[in-house]
């Protein structure tokens, strides 16, 4: 098998928004109360949060982490998590039914999101609340001081603003399972004049409003269309939400995941281009991944589990196929990156999650920690063209799906090209020539690959090095060409200078 890639840098996408490396932390599970927060932990600091769990996120650089949910925000009463904590009142929380002690909000995120180097990419409830509780939140967290909500913020020990400046528009409003889920029509008014009201409290807000909850609604496509009728002028972006599994045990057309990703990409861009294109707009509508993952364990056991303070919810253990699955959704979001400009892989920790935690316990890292720490790391820069031949299959729902998924990435300022790399076939390695033309002499620097015999290890809390990466790849220098034979289901991340 024989693939080529020519990798050239006048051929540019665009330059990639660091925030396509966003996260997600919702009061969900043990994301919160357990995983980032556990005050009994002996890696405890003093404010509770998880040292194991802030060095694991501080290295994958996360620039933006989004919060506090997901469909906990559709219920949330903000000003039950601010201020004075042995005041906050303990409540039934109706989206995973548990009880939320409010012991974490949106101050102490706050502080933890400044503590790993993210920005946080704030949420309002737009289910049960709306243009009132936004436009509060907005000054409680963004106006300086001099008026009730932000002296408020001052009196609770922060003195400086701070300064969120994106912001979600509620969350999956069009799902039936939202707590106070509602109509395009309902949903795209209340997402409108929340908007103006909350720009009015601060002007540099970047807001996102709520496409559908995934592409497979009933109301797929005209919930896109008509929301946007009604707020394109005061949103920025739109969000799209997409979650993956092999449940029924079809490794091939699992590995096309991506494929299903691109059309995703390009069906919503599309609903914008054409909103654009009958309001007359001169403004061009972005997107906004804010939910994506492999998410493979099926229903809640909230029933099982009901008023529990942080319960197990979704842990799910993941694979050397689900890394290869999030590291073409990666690629997939590079080659969209002049659309795509914020992406939270959902979520960060134990809540489908690279990083997981046991209460009291060690931390270890998830396959799908690693593609995404590589993207993030090397990355950034400008996304060129993937002009790329490749071997193609078919799988049960995918048809032409080439064996390489690739992009490249040239980082202007470290003048490092980047590529990524996932070869599908199961069975046979592939043979990768690289024709870097327009870089002339370049130096390889590494070849990371995460490759298994098995593709189903995983890594656990008693084998938590069972799959790691290694930097020992066959990349090599052929005749001005770079070569290599990629590993059969691997992801390769070969680093050129
Ligand atoms: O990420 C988990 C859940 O998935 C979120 O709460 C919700 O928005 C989505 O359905």
């Amino acid at each position: 098998n024989q693939a080529s890639m020519i990798v050239d840098k006048d051929f540019t996408i665009a330059q990639v928004d660091e925030r396509i490396y966003g996260s997600f932390i919702e009061h969900l599970g043990r994301a919160v109360y357990g995983g980032i927060y556990e005050p009994s932990h002996p890696t405890a600091d003093e404010n509770g949060f998880r040292l194991d769990v802030l060095e694991a996120v501080r290295q994958l650089k996360v620039p933006i982490i989004r919060y506090p949910g997901g469909n906990f925000v559709s219920g949330y009463n903000w000003e039950d998590g601010v201020g004075p904590r042995d005041a906050r009142k303990h409540k039934l929380e109706l989206a995973w039914w548990t009880t939320e002690t409010n012991e974490i909000g949106t101050n102490e995120f706050a502080e933890w999101t400044k503590k790993v180097g993210s920005e946080v990419m704030m949420a309002v409830n737009l289910g049960t609340r709306g243009v009132d509780a936004a436009r509060n939140l907005v000054e409680y967290c963004n106006h300086p001081s001099g008026t009730y909500w932000s002296d408020l913020r001052v009196s609770h020990g922060f003195k400086d603003p701070h300064a969120f400046r994106t912001w979600c528009l509620g969350n999956e409003m069009d799902g039936p399972w939202q707590i106070g889920a509602k109509t395009a029509v309902e949903y795209g008014r209340l997402a409108n004049e929340t908007a103006k009201a909350m720009r009015w409290v601060d002007p540099s807000l970047e807001l996102v409003a709520c496409g559908s909850s995934g592409s497979g609604m009933d109301t797929f496509a005209e919930w896109e269309a008509t929301v946007l009728d009604h707020c394109y002028d005061n949103v920025d972006l739109l969000s799209l939400h997409t979650y993956y599994n092999n449940n029924n045990g079809d490794t091939a057309n699992f590995l096309a995941s991506s494929l299903d990703l691109d059309h995703f990409i390009n069906s919503v861009a599309a609903i914008c281009d054409y909103v654009q294109a009958k309001k007359k707009s001169k403004k061009k509508l972005y997107l906004s991944l804010d939910e994506w993952n492999v998410w493979k364990s099926q229903g809640s056991s909230r029933a099982e589990q009901r008023w529990q303070i942080g319960p197990p919810e979704f842990e799910d253990v993941y694979n050397l196929e689900d890394a290869l699955v999030v590291g073409c959704c990666l690629i997939s979001l590079l080659k969209h990156a002049d659309r795509v400009k914020v992406a939270c892989l959902a979520q960060l920790v134990n809540v489908i999650a690279p990083i997981s935690t046991e209460n009291g316990g060690p931390l270890w890292l998830q396959t799908t920690y690693f593609p995404y720490l590589h993207a993030s790391l090397y990355g950034r820069g400008v996304v060129l063209h993937p002009m790329i031949s490749s071997p193609k299959y078919d799988s049960k729902d995918f048809t032409d799906v080439p064996y390489l998924e690739a992009v490249s990435v040239y980082n202007e300022e470290t003048e490092e090209v980047t590529v990524f790399a996932v070869n599908r076939h199961l069975t046979e390695g592939l043979d990768l020539r690289i024709d870097l033309r327009s870089f002339g002499e370049v130096r390889i620097l590494e070849h990371i690959v995460l490759e298994s015999e098995d593709i189903k290890a995983v890594n656990t809390k008693d084998h938590p090095e069972n799959i790691r990466p290694h930097n020992q790849g066959n990349a090599m220098q052929d005749n001005g060409h770079i070569r290599s034979l990629l590993s059969k289901a691997s992801w390769n991340v070969i680093r050129l200078k």
